[in-house]
This record gives C-alpha cells, structure tokens and sequence, in this order.
C-alpha cells in the first residue's frame, strides 16, 4: 500500500512539530525515519497511524483519503517501545485480541494465531504470558499481533530500544525478513543509524520537523546533502575539519593542517570557508595525503580497531583499521587521507 504524506502540517497549540512535509512511501517499501530526539519523528508516525488527527495537508492510503479516517479504520499495525503486552493473557490471547474485538469465531482466530505465531517463530510460546518471555520474545508476540489483521501498513517506533544488543540484532534480520515475506509497506522509526541503514530500502532524515534527505542507505553514507546528514551516517563517525580553500589547498587557519584538494573545489571555492568531512575508512596509514598527528585514544572493536588522532590545531580525526596496528597512545604518526572520498562543504553546512 503506497503511502502518502502531501503538504502535511501538525502542531501542539502553538507548536508547529511538522511544517508542510511531502513524503511518498512506495508500495512494499520499508523505510526509515531517522533523526534526533524531538525532530518529530513519532508524531509523524502517529499521524499515519490516525493517532494524531492532523492541522493541515492529507494522507493518503493508495489513492484513498484517510485524512479524516480513524485510527481503527486505517487497518495499521503497530508496534511501539513499550510492548504493551495484557499480562494477564497468554501469548495466544495476546495475539488474537485484535480479531476478538472483530468478533472472529475462536476456530478462526486460532487458525490465524497459529498461522502468525509460525512466521514469527514463537509457536512453543503460545500457552504463557509476557512476564515468563525474554525482551526478544515478547517483540516477537508484539510484532505477530500487529500482523495478524494483515494490516495494509506496518508503523514500527522505536520498536527494539528495549533490547539488548545481541537481540537487537537478531530482532533487526527478523522484522525485516517479516516485512519482506509479506510484502507490506512498513514505516521504521529510530534514532539509530545502524538500524535504519540495516532494515530499510530507504532513510527519511528529519531535522526540526523537516525532512532534510530521502534517499537509499549507501546513496545517502556517500551522498549526503549536508553536514547534518553526514554526521548521522557511519560508526565510528564521520570527522569535521573547518579551514578555507587557498592556492588549491585546504588550510586549518590555526596549526597548518594542509593539503590539496580537487581542482573544481580548488577553483569554485577559492579563498572561501569550507568544512571538510572524512570518514574513519579514508583516513589509513601509508595511503593518501599525509597528516600528521598523535594518537588520542584506541578502541579495540573486535574485528576492527578505532584510532583518534589529534592534530596540531586540536581537531581530531578518526581512522578504523582492519589489521591490529602496534601504535600506542601518545604515539605520533602520520597517516593519509583519501582526498577522493573527502566530503566538503561550504560554511552552512551545504555539500559543494
Ligand atoms: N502530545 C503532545 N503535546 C505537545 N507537544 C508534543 C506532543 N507530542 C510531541 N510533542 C512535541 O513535538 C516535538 C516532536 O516530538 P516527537 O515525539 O515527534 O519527537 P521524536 O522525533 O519522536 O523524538 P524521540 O526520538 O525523543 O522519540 C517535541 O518537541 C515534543 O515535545
Ligand atoms: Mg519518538
């Protein structure tokens, strides 16, 4: 089910949280709303919900109108942070509640439970209640009631804060091979990069009620629009070094870090401000531009270590390294920047 948000405004009172937002959600899209705490992102997603009756704009479910619907007439599902499990019902109760209130025959509903509970892989969990389930489990149960009116659309928020990391991730592969089998257009919402570049076919990024970039997971970690967008995407993240363009050169103005930059950016932006940005992969021993610097501090990830390095005039980049280095900190050492990769942007924070 296509989904679409056209020109749509909601305030609290005199607070306006979205300012006239244009969103289209494909059919069989899952996508991501990501972006800081208080950028709007749950209010839109109770907006699509019905939750929320909006100010101003439409909704549009295919070609319908459900502006003016109810929430219960929206045929959404919805799974938030907090389960909101009925502890006092079996699993099996939990999960047939919606199509009981629908007045379903119990033949019905269990052959629907069972068919639910099978896709989600809970069927062993039927007969107990939420509080003898694990954190995992019990999304699990939240997920499979959401699903079980074959809802048109799937409104996820926060829908794994609640879990430890190693949940989190198996919970992550999970919902997405759900939404994947079924085929229904599902609305993620989260302040976590990782989820929303693992899970989604695309990311909506959200400032201030505005949505500021919408585009594929890779396109938008290569392509980001601005500053903003750049420094939500990647872990470790991305680096910032503020200077200005002379004589074909990026210059930190304080302690001369210093180095070339692309022909069009050493003429377009000649004698301006820029910011450049670089990620932890572009910044390596033994390729690129030499900088140099002193390691700050080290943080053995497993797999992958992250090294700081502080520069003379105090800016820091990151550089993450595959193969163990024997680099201590307070160590100087002068590794390269991939000027290819580099990102640069002008003084407001804008890509050039
Ligand atoms: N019911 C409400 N009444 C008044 N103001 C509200 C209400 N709900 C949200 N807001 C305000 O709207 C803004 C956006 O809130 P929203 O819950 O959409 O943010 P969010 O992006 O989901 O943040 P978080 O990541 O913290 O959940 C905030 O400034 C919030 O205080
Ligand atoms: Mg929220």
């Amino acid at each position: 089910m296509r989904i679409l948000l056209d020109n749509f405004t909601k305030s609290f009172g005199s607070l306006t949280v979205i300012d006239k937002m244009d969103l289209e959600i494909h059919d069989g899209e899952m996508i991501a709303l990501l972006g800081g705490s208080g950028c709007g992102k749950s209010t839109t997603l109770f907006s699509i919900c019905g939750i929320h009756k909006i100010n101003g704009g439409r909704i549009l479910f295919g070609d319908k109108d459900v502006t003016n619907v109810t929430s219960q007439e929206r045929n959404v599902g919805v799974v938030f942070q907090s389960f909101a499990l009925y502890p006092h019902m079996t699993v099996e109760q939990n999960i047939g509640f919606p199509l009981k209130l629908r007045k379903e025959t119990a033949s019905e509903i269990k052959r629907k439970v069972d068919e639910i509970a099978e896709m989600v892989h809970i069927e062993e969990l039927l007969k107990r209640r939420p509080g003898e389930l694990s954190g995992g489990q019990q999304q699990r149960v939240a997920l499979a009631r959401a699903l079980i009116r074959r809802p048109d659309v799937l409104l996820l928020d926060e829908p794994l804060a609640n879990l430890d990391a190693t949940l989190r991730l198996e919970m992550r592969s999970e919902i997405r091979r759900i939404q994947q089998e079924t085929g229904i257009t599902a609305v993620l919402v989260t302040h976590d990069q990782v989820e929303a570049m693992s899970m989604c076919d695309r990311i909506a990024i959200m400032d201030a009620g505005r949505i500021v970039q919408i585009a594929e997971p890779k396109e938008m970690y290569n392509n980001p629009v601005s500053d903003y967008v750049a420094g939500f995407l990647g872990s470790p993240p991305i680096a910032f070094l503020n200077g200005q363009i002379q004589d074909g050169n990026f210059v930190e103005p304080n302690a001369g870090t210093k180095f070339p930059v692309s022909a069009t950016i050493a003429s377009s932006q000649a004698g301006r401000s820029v910011r450049v940005g670089i990620r932890p992969e572009y910044f390596q021993p033994d390729v690129g531009t030499m900088i140099s610097g002193k390691v700050s501090f080290i943080e053995a990830q497993g797999r992958e270590t992250l090294y700081n390095v502080t520069l003379p005039d105090g800016n820091i980049l990151r550089s993450i390294q595959g193969s163990h280095s024997p680099v201590k900190i307070g160590d100087a050492v002068t590794w390269g920047v991939n000027t290819d990769h580099m990102l640069v942007f002008d003084k407001n924070g804008l890509r050039i």
